[in-house]
């Protein structure tokens, strides 16, 4: 897929620019001060930073885009099982809301059998797609995924076989089968480039979160991803890149994370987007919740204002279930206001 060349480098804001700008004229490159910045100079600055940061929230406080539930069916399956599952889906089509997105990521292997007997109103998701570690590519589109990479799938077939939809840096992926943040990055722009929309998992360990580093683990996964997405995927961003919020330690556990523990990680996701990427960008994103999601909790998730939707696995594999999932859209567009 051809695009047309454009800068590659992120938009930065006039006033975050200024700030570094000033910031820049205060010491030299040996790093002595240039200048002497007084107290109430300084008290300024970040009074500035702060009302900023204060108005983004303003304006930024809750997403615009539709509910969206995914079903990540994971490593899990046999040919009868995928397609009892797929009958028992569509058997729920028509109990399902019609206000709601909704994915399912079967294995590579039930991918196109999923694709072409399951209702079109569920979306098919491959859970991963392939770039090579060390490509440098400063256009960002790491588009050499295809030949000797024996046991990989790449976004170019998924491309070929019309699937919309690409999970990446699922915490399994990335703990278990070495997915760096960095990875995930390239791996996020490639399926951008091949036309795939993506959703892109983040989220802390339970150690992280016991000492305090849930949001530079989340920030710094969601800074690897958006310095790979250039100004040209922008525009797409808000409908095409949806951001999983998933705690390692509550996925597979049981252990569903508080609604107020998840409000303040997908607002801050939102803060974090319209300072770091644009304001635009952080209303549109799609910020769902994963982690022990089941057909009786999601009611009180979906009344968050920041959640728009979930990433279920354990419930994804029960067609009532799921569908009783999906159905949590309208509790969340009534809890809103929309
Ligand atoms: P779970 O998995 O719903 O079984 O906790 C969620 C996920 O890993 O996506």
């Amino acid at each position: 897929m051809m695009r047309a060349a454009a800068a590659t480098t992120m938009k930065t804001t006039p006033s975050s620019y200024s700030y570094l700008t000033a910031r820049k004229t205060m010491t030299q490159n040996n790093g002595t001060p240039a200048i002497t910045i007084k107290n109430h100079q300084m008290d300024n600055i970040n009074n500035n930073r702060r009302r900023r940061r204060q108005r983004i929230l303003h304006i930024v406080s809750e997403g615009t885009g539709r509910f969206i539930v995914g079903g990540n069916w994971k490593c899990n399956g046999n040919r009868e099982s995928v397609k009892a599952l797929v009958d028992a889906l569509n058997k729920n089509i028509a109990n399902i809301e019609k206000n709601c997105d909704i994915y399912c990521c079967p294995t590579f292997l039930h991918l196109n059998y999923v694709k072409e007997n399951l209702d079109t109103r569920f979306k098919v998701c491959a859970q991963n797609s392939w770039v090579e570690a060390d490509l440098v590519d400063p256009e960002h589109h790491y588009d050499s995924t295809t030949g000797a990479f024996t046991g990989e799938i790449s976004a170019e077939m998924l491309e070929d076989l019309q699937v919309p939809f690409v999970l990446l840096g699922h915490s399994e992926r990335r703990t278990l089968l070495g997915d760096t943040d960095e990875i995930v990055g390239k791996k996020v722009a490639h399926a951008r480039y091949h036309g795939l929309s993506v959703v892109v998992c983040v989220g802390e360990t339970l150690e992280e979160r016991e000492n305090g580093t849930t949001f530079d683990v989340i920030f710094k996964q969601l800074k690897a991803v958006a310095k790979e997405i250039d100004d040209r995927e922008h525009s797409s961003w808000g409908s095409s890149v949806v951001i999983a919020y998933e705690p390692i330690w509550a996925i597979g556990t049981g252990k569903v994370a508080t609604p107020e523990q998840v409000q303040e990680v997908h607002s801050k996701i939102r803060s974090w987007l319209a300072e770091n990427v644009s304001e635009d960008v952080a209303k549109a994103t799609r910020i769902q919740y994963g982690g022990s999601v089941n057909a009786s909790n999601c009611a009180d998730l979906a009344k968050l204002s920041d959640i728009d939707g979930f990433l279920v696995g354990g419930a994804s594999l029960n067609g009532d279930d799921f569908a009783a999932i999906c159905n949590a859209s309208s509790v969340h567009y009534k809890a809103v206001g929309r």
